[in-house]
């Protein structure tokens, strides 16, 4: 058995959490050799649901779960982690979009990228989820200058995976036939799902679909998504979420499925002429724990006015919060 690994999850207490631990503890996230410490955070007031939340763990007795931390504290809960996903923020309700969020979340996405600066592991992974996700990425990352930026990610899976089941309810086939997704940008109603490079069964998917499905379906199906569970469920998406963090934080950690790719919102190298520092979606792989955005992906004038869209606006985010970007 491998030594446990500390794996911090903030907002434990809430929803995505409720689905999130109990697959982390299980060894979906990591692997079923690879025991866990998960170190909790909430804020004050929900400590005693956190509480709730740890005796249901400990009553599941996953062998991989080697000790529970519960904190208020960030520098407590962050403490020599691993891995953090940071889920802890307001989530949108009916009517709003994800970014009318950044004014009451940002601030908790500094003090938190300074608590990792300060505490964790320097290789410490952290997947974004709190919304909006991108920028508060961003802002966690600006915060810690000693750590790696490209340790800092956001959440774009549930996009993607939503695109797969799009496409293959579409073209009756399974999401087992489908490689080569590819979620371009902001986790908001401006991301670019492309099917361009989309395969099913080995064959170009747009061979396989009309344009006219793609561009009037399709494509707003996926980014608006989240808004239609939220009108249907009366709450926004949370064991779906939760799946999509799994899938994140496994791939990065165990590797991406040889031959294909799949989408992370991390730090922009300058690929395909998106502005360097922004946290954009790209297609990317994983090895040895570690990330690289896939090149060489063709672009044509439809994708590229897309992906235009999308940085546009995570620079429009970025330049609203500037005051949390030291
Ligand atoms: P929730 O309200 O059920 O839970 C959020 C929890 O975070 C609460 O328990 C709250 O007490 C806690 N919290 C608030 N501030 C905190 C802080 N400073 N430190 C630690 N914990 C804090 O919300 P939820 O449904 O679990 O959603 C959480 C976030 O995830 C929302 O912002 C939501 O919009 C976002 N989300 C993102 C995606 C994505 O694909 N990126 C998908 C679904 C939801
Ligand atoms: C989602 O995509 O389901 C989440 O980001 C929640 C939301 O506000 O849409």
């Amino acid at each position: 058995m491998k030594a446990p690994v500390r794996v911090a999850v903030t907002g434990a207490a809430g929803q995505i959490s409720y689905s999130l631990l109990f697959r982390i503890a299980s060894g979906e996230m990591l692997g079923k050799d690879q025991p866990v410490i998960l170190q909790l955070l909430e804020i004050t007031p929900a400590l005693e649901a956190l509480k709730g939340v740890a005796m249901e763990l400990e009553d599941c007795a996953f062998p991989l779960l080697a000790g529970i931390v519960q904190s208020d504290d960030a520098t407590v809960a962050f403490k020599d982690a691993e891995y953090a996903l940071l889920v802890g923020a307001r989530p949108r309700g009916p009517g709003m979009e994800r970014k009318d969020l950044l004014e009451a979340n940002a601030a908790i996405f500094s003090a938190q990228g300074k608590a990792l600066n300060d505490v964790a592991s320097r290789n410490v992974k952290v997947l974004v989820v709190g919304n909006p996700a991108n920028t508060n990425a961003l802002i966690a990352q600006r915060n810690a200058p000693d750590l790696d930026p490209r340790n800092f990610t956001a959440m774009t899976r549930l996009d993607h995976n939503r695109a797969l089941s799009q496409l293959a309810n579409k073209t009756e086939s399974s999401v087992n036939d489908i490689t080569h997704m590819t979620i371009w940008g902001n986790h908001s109603s401006t991301q670019y799902p492309d099917l361009h490079q989309a395969k099913v069964s080995g064959e170009s998917a747009m061979d396989k679909v009309a344009q006219d499905w793609y561009e009037s379906d399709f494509i707003p199906t996926v980014q608006q998504r989240g808004a239609a569970i939220i009108k249907a469920r009366g709450a926004s998406s949370a064991a779906s979420a939760a799946n999509a963090a799994i899938d994140h934080m496994r791939d990065w950690a165990l590797g991406t499925a040889d031959g294909d790719w799949t989408s992370m919102g991390v730090y922009s190298d300058g690929s395909y002429g998106i502005q360097e520092g922004l946290i954009y979606s790209f297609p990317c792989t994983c090895k040895n724990g570690d990330w690289e955005i896939v090149q060489g992906v063709d672009i044509n004038e439809f994708s590229r006015g897309k992906m235009t869209a999308t940085e546009q606006e995570l620079a429009e985010e970025r330049d609203a919060v500037a005051h949390l970007l030291p």
